[in-house]
C-alpha cells in the first residue's frame, strides 16, 4: 500500500483509463456474455475494481433493477450493494412475485421496467441465450447475472480479479476447472475470459463425459481425470454440482469420489495452489469442508471482490449514459 499521493495518482489514472476504455466501441455495451470481452476491457473493469471507492455516490438518479427469475444470495446481494453505493435507485423483482407468473415474457417485462425509467437491469433466468435480443430491443443496460447453462460473466470476472489480485497476472497460469461442466455457466465464462487473459484452462468432468454434449466447449476435449487436471495446476476451481438442472440423470452421491475436491487430489497441485467455488458450496459432495475452509480456499475473497466488481461494471456500463463535463 503506497502514501496517501501515490493512491490519488492512481485513482486519477484508472479514472483515465476506465473513461477511456468505457468510450471505446470495443467495450461491451451490455455484459452479457465474456467471448467478446478483450483483455483491455477486462483490465479495465479490475482497474475500475481496485479503486472502486472513487465511485461511490456518482450515478444518483439513476436506476438498477435485479430481475431475478432463479434463487441467488451472493449475485443478488452485490448487485444490489453495488448499485446502492454507487448511489442508484435499485429495485428488486423476485420473479415468483412478478407478473411473469401471469405470462408475461422476459422481454415484456424489461420493456415495462425501461418505461418505468430502469437504467441498468441485471437479470437471472432459466433460459439459455435469450438476453441478447432483450438486450437488442431494450434501451437498458442489461448485465447477464446467469442464463440456464449459458453464461454468468460476472462471476467469471470476479473470480479471474481474484486470482489477478492474488498473482498479479493471469499470464501462464495454469487454471483447472473440474465438476459439472455441462450444466456450468460459471465453467463456460470462466473458460473465455481466462483464455483470453493468458492462462492455460484445463477442463475435467471424468464421471459424465458420455454425457457431453461435444460443442459446448468448442472444440476443446476435457481432461480424462481429475487428478490429471490438477496435477501442477496453479489454482482449482471448483464447480457447483447443478442439482435443479439434472433432471432425470441423478448425480451426488459418487461425486465426490468422481470429481470432487479432497486433500489427496489438492495435493497433486503446484505447493501454495489456491481453490475457488462459485458457491453455494455443497460441503462434502465437491469440496471437502476443510479445503473449502482452509488456507488454500478463496472463497469469500471471491465474495468480497464480487461487490467491488460489480460496482465496476455498473459504473462503465453507465458512463456512456453519463454527460460528460
Ligand atoms: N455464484 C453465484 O452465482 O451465487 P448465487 O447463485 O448465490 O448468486
Amino acid at each position: 500500500m503506497g502514501t496517501m499521493e501515490d493512491m490519488m495518482i492512481a485513482g486519477t489514472r484508472a479514472l483515465k483509463v476506465c473513461l477511456e476504455c468505457s468510450g471505446e466501441s470495443s467495450f461491451p455495451r451490455h455484459m452479457l456474455s465474456t467471448k467478446h470481452i478483450s483483455k483491455v476491457s477486462a483490465e479495465a473493469i479490475f482497474e475500475a475494481a481496485d479503486y472502486a471507492h472513487l465511485w461511490v455516490n456518482s450515478r444518483k438518479d439513476q436506476v438498477h433493477v435485479n430481475l431475478f427469475h432463479e434463487p441467488s444470495t451472493r449475485t443478488r446481494v452485490s448487485f444490489e450493494l453495488a448499485a446502492k453505493k454507487l448511489g442508484m435507485n435499485v429495485v428488486n423483482v423476485n420473479a415468483t412475485e412478478s407478473s411473469s407468473v401471469k405470462g408475461e415474457t422476459l422481454l415484456d417485462t424489461v420493456k415495462n421496467l425501461e418505461a418505468l425509467g430502469a437504467n441498468t437491469v441485471a437479470i437471472r433466468t432459466n433460459e439459455e441465450g435469450v438476453l441478447g435480443d432483450i438486450a437488442w430491443c431494450s434501451s437498458c443496460l442489461i448485465v447477464n447475472a446467469g442464463d440456464g447453462t449459458n453464461e454468468h460473466p460476472t462471476q467469471a470476472l470476479l473470480d479471474a480479479y481474484t486470482l489477478r489480485q492474488k498473482w498479479g497476472t493471469l499470464e501462464g497460469k495454469i487454471i483447472a476447472v473440474c465438476g459439472d461442466l455441462e450444466h456450468s455457466r460459471v465453467a463456460r465464462s470462466n473458460y473465455h475470459l481466462l483464455k483470453t487473459l493468458g492462462a492455460e484452462v484445463r477442463l475435467a468432468e471424468p464421471l459424465f463425459v458420455a454425457y457431453r454434449q461435444p460443442m459446448l466447449f468448442e472444440e476443446v476435449r476435457p481432461f480424462d481425470s481429475i487428478e490429471h487436471a490438477i496435477e501442477g495446476a496453479d489454482a482449482v476451481m471448483v464447480l457447483r454440482i447443478q442439482h435443479e438442472r439434472w433432471n432425470a440423470r441423478g448425480g451426488g452421491s459418487a461425486y465426490l469420489q468422481a470429481c470432487g475436491l479432497t486433500k489427496e487430489r489438492l495435493a497433486l497441485a503446484k505447493p501454495g495452489a489456491v481453490v475457488l467455488h462459485p458457491g453455494p458450496i455443497n460441503r462434502g459432495i465437491e469440496i471437502d469442508s476443510e479445503i473449502a475452509d482452509g488456507p488454500h480456499s478463496l472463497v469469500l475473497q471471491q465474495v468480497k471482490n464480487g461487490l467491488a466488481v460489480r460496482m465496476a461494471i455498473l459504473w462503465l456500463l453507465t458512463q456512456r449514459l453519463t454527460p460528460r463535463a
